[in-house]
């Protein structure tokens, strides 16, 4: 009942917010790598505990969880995620740099904006310290596709210049820096995310680091990739 309360006031004022903002897309430039690690440094520095207070203030806690692990298969999760990546996030969507053609992704436009830097640091802060777990309601995963994808994950596949997810994701899917975690992660957001990747919807990655990898994937694999991640955690 409460939680239901709270999300209601949450839509409220994310519709609030959206109502306030402007639609049309800034221009930012792309990032370069040297532009990007700058921006990175000159951050504050960030407080988990304060963070924490950012995520329940800003009610990031309705969509995203208590402690960053979507409830929902409609939102991503952000648990144990590594501090510089939601802080490139958090900066891509301000300043327009992340801007997907669909409602899921402009809400945090709009929300990011609601956030000045010392804040963007200190939620970073508090969602890499939470523990990086399988996501609580993957499903099983099949041993045959699981075998299939695991090759793709740390072999990748030279024909089609796939290079080893596991090579900049971590072995266990943990992310490092600005290369997000995947491990738990919710698989209807990965798989939209990776197809919004595929149709350069989502053009945020530096130099086209990640959507690259992603145009000669089947809708198949995707979708297999996002079942085995989801159940990936840190303890297998
Ligand atoms: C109304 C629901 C809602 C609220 C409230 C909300 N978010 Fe989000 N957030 C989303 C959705 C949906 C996405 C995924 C967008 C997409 O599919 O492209 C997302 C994506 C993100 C991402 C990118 C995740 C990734 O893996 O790339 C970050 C970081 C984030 N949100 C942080 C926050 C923070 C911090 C707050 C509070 C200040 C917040 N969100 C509040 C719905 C919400
Ligand atoms: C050369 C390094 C590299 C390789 C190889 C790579 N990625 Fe990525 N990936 C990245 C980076 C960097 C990002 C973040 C880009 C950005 O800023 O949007 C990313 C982002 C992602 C995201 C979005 C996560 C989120 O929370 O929004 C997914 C999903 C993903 N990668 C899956 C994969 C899969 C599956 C493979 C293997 C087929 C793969 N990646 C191979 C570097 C890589």
């Amino acid at each position: 009942m409460l939680r239901k309360t709270i999300l209601t006031i949450a839509m409220a004022s994310v519709s609030t917010l959206a109502l306030a903002g402007h639609d049309s897309k800034p221009t930012a430039n792309p990032w370069t790598n040297f532009g990007l690690e700058n921006k990175i440094q000159s951050m504050p520095k960030g407080d988990p505990i304060r963070g924490e207070e950012v995520h329940t203030q800003m009610m990031c806690n309705a969509c995203h969880g208590e402690k960053g692990e979507s409830p929902s298969r409609n939102y991503a999760s952000l648990n144990g995620q590594p501090s510089e990546y939601t802080i490139k996030m958090m900066l891509d969507y301000q300043d327009g740099r992340r801007w997907e053609d669909y409602k899921q992704a402009n809400v945090m436009v709009k929300i990011s904006r609601a956030l000045d830097e010392q804040q963007i640091a200190d939620v970073a802060a508090f969602y890499a310290q939470q523990p990086l777990n399988s996501w609580s309601y993957a499903k099983e995963v099949d041993q045959e596709m699981f075998a299939k994808m695991d090759r793709v994950v740390r072999k990748g596949d030279v024909s089609r210049m796939i290079v080893p997810c596991a090579s900049c994701h971590g072995a266990k899917g943990e992310g490092n820096g600005i290369v997000p975690a995947l491990a738990g992660q919710v698989p209807e957001y990965f798989i939209r995310t990776m197809k919004a990747y595929q149709g350069k919807h989502r053009n945020n990655d530096v130099n086209e680091g990640m959507s690259q990898f992603t145009h000669k994937l089947t809708d198949a694999e995707i979708e297999a990739l996002a079942e085995y991640y989801a159940a990936l955690g840190q303890a297998q």
